[in-house]
């Protein structure tokens, strides 16, 4: 995937920052997961891990295939003060360089568009997650307010993001999603769609 890492994170920061709090919030009260280890694929600026590990006792791991993108995150991790509980981890979400059942909480956003093989990605997430753990993958803005806000900031930058939005996180995706999860052989999973985001939860139990 060619990203302007940069570029990426100056957006992050003028225009997605208030959603990843809200978000991590979501995320522990739809998993109750805040301990272990967490894992947060396709980190960029590596915000949304950050989040959670500052709500949580959650050590984290911000992985990403951009090099560029993980020097940022170095970068954010030593500026919150949270260097004993994050570090970044380079590499390519089909063939990830964790063992087994390693991670109990797996989170997402905004990356797995990007998966070229979206099936193997999905049976390498299952694969390194624990036993009891959770895996929450998709994109959002966090609530319906929040991404009225964003909405309006973003047209200005890119009069196609509504439609570019509704190709990623539409109604339509969901039948394409669940497809995908099935042929992964993954059962335990539930996709959840709203005007703010789709997220597709999966969980693993002995
Ligand atoms: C749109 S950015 C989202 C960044 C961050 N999750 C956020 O919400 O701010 C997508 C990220 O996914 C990463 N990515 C894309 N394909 C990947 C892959 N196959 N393995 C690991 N990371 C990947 C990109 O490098 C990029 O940092």
């Amino acid at each position: 995937m060619e990203i302007n890492a940069l570029e990426f994170d100056r957006m992050a920061r003028e225009v997605f920052a208030p959603v990843y709090p809200v978000l991590a919030e979501q995320i522990i009260n739809r998993t109750g997961i805040s301990q272990g280890c967490s894992l947060d694929i396709g980190c960029g600026g590596g915000y949304l891990g950050l989040a959670l590990a500052r709500i949580s006792e959650l050590e984290t791991i911000l992985f990403d295939e951009s090099q560029d993108m993980l020097n940022l995150a170095q970068g954010y991790i030593s500026q919150s003060g949270l260097e004993s509980r994050a570090k970044t981890l380079l590499g390519d979400v089909h063939a990830m360089s964790l063992a087994d059942e390693s991670i109990n909480l797996v989170v997402s956003r905004g990356s797995m568009f990007f998966w070229e093989n979206r099936v193997q990605a999905f049976r390498e997430i299952y694969r390194v997650l624990a036993i009891g753990g959770a895996a929450m993958i998709g994109g959002g803005f966090g609530n319906a307010e929040l991404l009225r806000e964003i909405e309006i900031k973003m047209l200005k930058k890119d009069p196609e993001w509504k439609e570019k939005r509704q190709q990623r996180i539409g109604q339509s995706k969901v039948e394409e999603y669940r497809q995908e999860l099935e042929q992964a052989g993954i059962s335990s999973f539930e996709i959840t769609r709203d005007e703010a985001g789709l997220w597709i939860t999966i969980s693993k139990t002995a």
